[in-house]
């Protein structure tokens, strides 16, 4: 079902105290909030993932988790399977983030195991795709995009594809401050819809649920999610700090 969503990354960082003092932050910031439309999803490191969840108690937000092993359970250590997420009662899960992708070498294969997994144990992906600088200045950003799609996503029968949560995130965006342009966003997020509905259906398109992830902030996020096609965000640095993260999520309704 298309949601409004604000995702919060955090990627690694935070102690435990830490953590524990800005969801708790989170929660008295997100009950003030007016509209309580969009759904809030933290993605703390796996170690803080069971304090997050006795911190979500209050229903301000859901818990999700950063990553998850391609393999199914066994000799793999320091890995964390989909069976151990869904069994901690985790429902989101990243897949697929460039971060991944770049310094941990995951490749499409890699990223549609991890996908089928989830899936399998009833969590939902939220599967990032996007392209480097190089890729748009050299006008493949569409080509990057829809195959990153093809290989991970579109094996996917309907009912499991209608479990994904999508979000574009160009690279170049990630982490430099330099967000997409509304209009940028809205040209990718259009596109990403319009193959959905090649491979599946109007409905299915129109039903997916398609965050912006990339340097989005407190002051950019009206601007970006006021774009049809853009139904919230995935957000890493501005997502460590409960004001900004609650000022986001404001944004969306
Ligand atoms: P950023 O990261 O908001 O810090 O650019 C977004 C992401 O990597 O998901």
């Amino acid at each position: 079902m298309r949601e409004k969503i604000v995702a919060g990354n955090w990627k690694m960082n935070k102690t435990f105290l830490e953590a524990e003092e800005v969801l708790s932050e989170i929660t008295d910031l997100l009950s003030e909030r007016e509209d309580q439309d969009a759904k809030v999803i933290v993605c703390p490191p796996f170690v803080f993932l069971e304090l997050a969840i006795d911190l979500s108690y209050e229903g301000q937000f859901d818990v999700g988790a950063q990553n998850v092993s391609e393999y199914e359970k066994g000799a793999y250590t320091g890995e964390v399977s989909a069976e151990m997420l869904r069994s901690m009662d985790i429902s989101y899960c990243i897949a697929g983030h460039s971060e991944r992708r770049k310094y941990f070498h995951e490749t499409d294969e890699m990223i549609k195991n991890k996908v089928d997994g989830l899936l399998r144990n009833n969590i939902s992906p939220i599967f990032c795709c996007g392209e480097a600088l190089s890729e748009r200045e050299a006008s493949k950003h569409f080509s990057v995009v829809k195959t990153q799609l093809k290989k991970s996503l579109f094996h996917l029968p309907a009912d499991e594809f209608q479990k994904v949560i999508i979000a574009y995130e160009p690279v170049w965006a990630i982490g430099t401050g330099v967000n997409a342009t509304p209009e940028q966003a809205q040209e990718m997020h259009a596109y990403i819809r319009e193959l959905i509905e090649q491979k599946y259906s109007k409905e299915i398109a129109g039903n997916t649920t398609i965050l912006y992830g990339g340097s989005c902030n407190a002051a950019n996020a009206h601007a970006l999610f006021s774009n049809p096609d853009v139904d919230g965000g995935l957000i890493g640095g501005a997502s460590l700090k409960a004001k900004d993260f609650a000022a986001i999520a404001s944004a969306l309704h």
